[in-house]
């Protein structure tokens, strides 16, 4: 067994024997994205009620030449958790970059969209970095003098809880340094109902991307989770402006995970999932928090999802 594999293996059995024998009822959503988990993630950016994607989409490739006004060419594009790197090209046609870093958790994946985007990019240098992006990066020696620019899209931001958003900011601004700029996808606050098809589709998939974490226990850690007496639910929280995603028991169950008995009653959820949406000001005030001063923005016609342009400015004190 490689040495990746074990470290998740041993993480991911010490987060879900807290859910249960500490009875948190809560597993972090980063659990989701097994090989499966993840497929199940693409399609659900290709649902029609999830508007995230596309419309984000649509503002990469329609505000081309306003990027390119204000970050200006020549820049190292130093993408965080670039998986599949699909809105990248966008970004990389508008603005004349001189490097692309990707960083992502996944050699495997890395490897895979750096090609593809080397393909499609022969003349730009990319330097793929394997690392955990909720820490500081290294940034690779190629890059050290050139001026950066953050790229975080996919309002993957909105999956964290407040306090980690901004340490996440924070390091984000201590691996690209003072002077960077770092462009990053903010889902906004709008109607409860859009917002709760967009996390429960018709289709059952996002259902089904929840259920897989329920599978995935049962795979890896050697469980008999009865995931039929399971479902998937999507509740507006409005004090913590947030979807939270739970998986609910459907009658009393129990079930024996790396050979420990757990019961759960009906109606009672394990809290899988969080995703947070913003207000202009809210997100302004968090990148703020995060020591991010906001540059530009450049939002959709309905306001469902705005991309925010930030810079670190050095810091300065009121008198
Ligand atoms: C990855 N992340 C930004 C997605 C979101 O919209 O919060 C994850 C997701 N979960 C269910 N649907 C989408």
């Amino acid at each position: 067994m490689d040495m990746t594999t074990s470290l998740v293996d041993h993480s991911f059995r010490k987060d879900v024997r807290r859910c249960f024998e500490q009875q948190t009822y809560a597993i972090p959503a980063r659990w989701l994205y097994d090989r499966r988990g993840s497929e199940l993630f693409e399609e659900i950016t290709e649902l029609p009620e999830y508007y995230p994607t596309r419309t984000e989409t649509q503002l990469l490739k329609a505000n081309g030449p306003a990027f390119a006004a204000s970050v200006g060419p020549n820049r190292a594009v130093i993408e965080f958790g670039s998986g599949s790197s699909v809105k990248t090209p966008h970004l990389l046609k508008a603005i004349d970059p001189a490097a692309y870093v990707p960083i992502d958790i996944s050699g495997e994946f890395l490897e895979h969209s750096a090609s593809l985007l080397q393909a499609e990019f022969p003349d730009l240098p990319i330097y793929p970095v394997e690392a955990d992006f909720m820490k500081r990066v290294a940034l690779p020696e190629a890059v050290a003098d050139m001026p950066k620019l953050g790229f975080f899209p996919g309002s993957t931001i909105g999956n964290m809880i407040a306090r980690t958003s901004v340490d996440l900011l924070r390091f984000m601004r201590e691996t690209l340094g003072e002077g960077a700029q770092l462009l990053i996808g903010i889902d906004r606050i709008k109607d409860i109902q859009t917002l709760i098809d967009a996390y429960d589709d018709a289709a059952g998939v996002t259902a089904q991307f929840s259920l897989n974490l329920l599978h995935r226990i049962n795979r890896e850690l050697d469980g008999d989770i009865p995931c039929d007496k399971f479902r998937h639910v999507a509740v507006w929280n409005d004090l913590y402006a947030r979807v939270e995603i739970y998986l609910e028991a459907q009658a009393d169950v129990r079930f024996s995970i790396d050979g420990h008995v757990h019961e759960m009653v009906q109606g009672q959820k394990i809290h899988i999932e969080n995703s947070h949406k913003y207000g202009l000001r809210d997100a302004r005030l968090m990148l703020r928090a995060g020591g991010w001063t906001p540059l530009h923005e450049w939002s959709d016609e309905q306001d469902h999802f705005t991309l925010m342009l930030v810079e670190a400015h050095p810091l300065k004190y009121a008198p």
